[in-house]
């Protein structure tokens, strides 16, 4: 691909009926896998990180399992630390956690407590915005760490499920909106 949106439009591809019937997954995977897609998508997100931001960000916090993908680069990027915010149960020390419906299911998401310093100003990154459930589960364990997020970019919002509404805040930023 030559540009970021080519990379978007012929990378990213629909599994129609995964995890369950009736979804269709948007799979990044051939995104990932291509050296240009990926080095244009990372490069993608810390710009548009770092113009939501407005300022510094002192971590990046990448969301199980596709944000830890895309978060570490982009940390590396911006010079911030990387923090993930996982599924329950795998992360060793105190955690906060936070249970959050999914567009199929629902979960728990975890941080560790002292992974944040109160004050730090955190962006946070994920491959899909859906229902926006997991993004206000993990804003919330942010707010809890006494940290602050700044901006919460994907690389894919899907609109029609949502998820925008749902986070009624400012700092959202996507590579593409479906
Ligand atoms: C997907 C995706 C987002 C979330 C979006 O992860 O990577 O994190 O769902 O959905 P939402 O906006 O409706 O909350 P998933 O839960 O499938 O976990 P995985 O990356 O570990 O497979
Ligand atoms: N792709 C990846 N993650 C997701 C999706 C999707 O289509 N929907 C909810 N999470």
């Amino acid at each position: 691909p030559s540009s970021l949106d080519e990379a978007l439009d012929t990378l990213v591809r629909d599994i129609a009926d995964w995890p369950d019937a009736g979804v269709v997954f948007r799979d990044v995977t051939p995104l990932l896998a291509d050296a240009e897609g990926l080095r244009l998508t990372v490069e993608g997100l810390t710009a548009l990180g770092r113009r939501i931001a407005g300022g510094d960000i002192d971590k990046v916090v990448g969301i199980e399992a596709r944000g830890f993908i895309f978060g570490t680069p982009v940390a590396v990027a911006l010079g911030a630390g990387f923090v993930p915010a996982r599924k329950a149960g795998k992360l060793p020390a105190l955690t906060h956690g936070v249970e959050y419906d999914l567009e199929y299911g629902s979960a728990t998401v975890e941080i560790h407590q002292d992974a944040l310093t109160p004050g730090d100003r955190v962006l946070v990154v994920d491959d899909v915005l859906a229902t926006g459930g997991t993004m206000a589960a993990v804003d919330e364990l942010i707010a809890r760490t006494g940290a602050v997020p700044v901006a919460n970019v994907v690389v894919l919002e899907i609109s029609a499920l949502g998820g925008r509404e749902r986070l009624a805040h400012e700092r959202l930023g996507a590579l593409r909106t479906y």
